[in-house]
């Protein structure tokens, strides 16, 4: 007697059936989209405490997208990002988006929108700058200089930050 087997084919799902099989779609909250691969514990810790907020949470991980290569996904049942959470997640996932998901319907994708300045958030790297020598009396400032990749320059000292240092910095 001879036997079918369907082997999967690897690499046969496209992202979103990935995506699909391993969390299922939400009735209402926010989808976290287009995240770096590697960066959603960073996005997870600036939501809060979860089980204080009462919401819940669902990571994916490396999964195949069109656009990125690779990427990470974290939704959030029952929460709409709020504009101050999605400045911050624009400097820690700067080509993320956010889809808010109202009756399990995509209303509304925000892109994350990195703040042209930022007060008391990035550190100088440069070890002779007063906001490093004096931070009481001369807190961090930071302009925006580059979006893609992410810049920010020291208004102090000129010094720029680049992406992978403004990530570490708040990761
Ligand atoms: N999503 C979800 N629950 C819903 C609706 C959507 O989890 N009720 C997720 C989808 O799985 C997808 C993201 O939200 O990861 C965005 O949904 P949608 O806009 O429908 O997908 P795309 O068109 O692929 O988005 P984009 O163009 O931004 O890549
Ligand atoms: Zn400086």
């Amino acid at each position: 007697m001879m036997s079918a087997q369907s082997t999967p084919r690897k690499g046969s799902a496209s992202g979103d059936d990935q995506t699909q099989m391993l969390v299922r779609k939400i009735p209402d909250g926010s989808v976290i989209d287009h995240i770096a691969s590697g960066k959603a514990l960073s996005v997870l810790r600036l939501l809060g405490d979860p089980e204080q907020n009462g919401i819940t949470i669902a990571m994916v991980m490396n999964v195949s997208s069109s656009k990125m290569g690779k990427k990470d996904i974290v939704k959030v049942e029952g929460m709409e990002l709020s504009p101050e959470q999605i400045q911050r997640l624009a400097l820690i996932a700067p080509r993320a988006s956010v889809n808010i998901v109202r009756s399990y319907k995509v209303v509304a994708k925000r892109n994350a929108v990195p703040p042209r300045i930022l007060r008391g958030i990035l550190s100088c790297t440069a070890p002779t700058c007063v906001s490093v020598r004096e931070k009481d009396s001369a807190p961090s400032i930071f302009f925006i200089s580059g979006r893609s990749p992410l810049r920010y320059r020291c208004k102090y000292c000129g010094r720029e930050l680049a992406e992978k240092e403004i990530i570490s910095q708040l990761g």
